[in-house]
């Protein structure tokens, strides 16, 4: 039984059912349209994709679900609360608008649209519409990104010298946008996520191996405040499909492994010592390394994507912002990617975010 009330976001059903309407049932779309029919408090009730052999598939595995070839039927339908957009990247901010303006509360892929511009468009929209609008940063929902973070605010590692992160595989390939834009949002989320901040500037090289006129990989290297530097790797043209950061910081250093059976995290309690023993005289120090045990946390795992979905019903339930994954933040992360952009063109120069 639906229970309306006025809230801050304009008319919020607490405790109910959110209905949730997917758009794209490509790669992705579908596990969207799996989570969101099996939370408590949602149901999925439509699909849309422009392909009949994906609206067939989609069909095949979900029987129950509306499958409906132009989105805006979805958006047209009062008994569909949300949509979740999940088409490619380019098409993302046409779709979000059309849903805003249509009354739906959005979670849209990452990233959330192609300029920071965009999204800031998208924002106001939001706001004035009184709809929650929320980006897929899924590993802002991963327990061990999220265990992490804590144990970094916590100040059990000390001061953070850098991080690398590394997001390489052979394929899949993608035709809209380069491995930069496909990629890296899930690293910049993470770091902004992990450094409590934005980038402040990078510089990155790229190259388009393949054949197509898309960089297929990135190396860029970002300037976090504090004289932090973070370094991420992203391909699709490599040999083996990794998923890892590396934080160093001035106690103790962790490792993230997303694909590592015998756990994500790893702490390793190892740092560096200074000691001005042998070269008092000279104001200088000897470096000595600390070699101390390598701890791998329990950390209960949950479906990141699962959690997303969780989070998106509940900020709509109560009408509480999606700060976790606002579009301040996906904002914050397309500004980034647009300056690695900028930097790859300019063949490395030092770019400002
Ligand atoms: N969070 C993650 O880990 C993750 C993983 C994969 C993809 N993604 C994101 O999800 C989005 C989709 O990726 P994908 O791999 O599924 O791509 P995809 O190309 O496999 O699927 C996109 C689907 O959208 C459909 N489509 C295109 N325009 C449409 C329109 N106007 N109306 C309805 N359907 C339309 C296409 O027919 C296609 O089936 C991208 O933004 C991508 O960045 C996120």
């Amino acid at each position: 039984m639906r229970t309306p009330l006025e809230g801050r976001l304009g008319v919020i059903r607490e405790g109910c059912v959110i209905s949730v309407g997917v758009i794209g049932c490509g790669h992705w779309g579908p596990n969207h349209v799996r989570v969101f029919s099996q939370l408590a408090d949602s149901c999925c009730l439509m699909c849309a994709d422009v392909d009949e052999g994906r609206l067939k598939a989609v069909a095949a595995m979900f029987p129950s679900i509306k499958a409906v070839k132009d989105y805006r039927a979805i958006l047209q339908d009062p008994a569909v609360d949300a949509v979740c957009i999940a088409v490619p990247t380019r098409a993302h901010y046409a779709v979000a608008r059309e849903a805003l303006a249509a009354g739906k509360h959005v979670l849209c892929e990452k990233p959330l649209a192609m300029t920071p511009e965009e999204c800031a468009a998208l924002e106001a929209l939001a706001l004035k519409a009184g709809r929650i609008l929320m980006v897929g940063h899924v590993f802002v929902f991963n327990a061990g990104i999220r265990w992490m973070k804590a144990c970094i605010d916590s100040g059990e590692i000390g001061r953070i010298y850098y991080a690398h992160s590394e997001r390489t595989n052979l394929g899949p390939f993608r035709y809209d946008v380069n491995a930069l834009w496909d990629l890296a949002p899930h690293d910049i989320a993470i770091f902004d996520f992990l450094f409590s901040g934005a980038a402040l500037s990078t510089s990155a090289r790229g190259l388009k191996c393949l054949g197509n006129s898309l960089e297929d990989l990135a190396f860029a290297t970002l300037d976090y405040p504090e004289g932090k530097l973070a370094n991420l790797h992203v391909s699709w043209a490599d040999p083996r499909k990794v998923r890892q950061i590396t934080i160093v910081g001035e106690k103790k250093m962790l490792v993230w492994d997303d694909l590592d059976p015998m756990g994500a995290v790893k702490v390793y309690d190892k740092s560096v010592e200074r000691t001005s023993k042998y070269y008092e005289s000279y104001g200088e120090f000897q470096l000595l390394s600390r070699e101390g045990s390598i701890i791998i946390p329990k950390i209960s795992l949950a479906e990141p994507l699962k959690a997303q979905g969780q989070y998106f019903i509940e900020c709509i339930q109560s009408g509480r912002p999606p700060v976790l994954a606002d579009a301040r933040r996906g904002a914050q992360v397309v500004r980034t990617l647009a300056a690695i952009q900028r930097s790859m063109d300019q063949n490395g120069s030092l770019v400002g975010v």
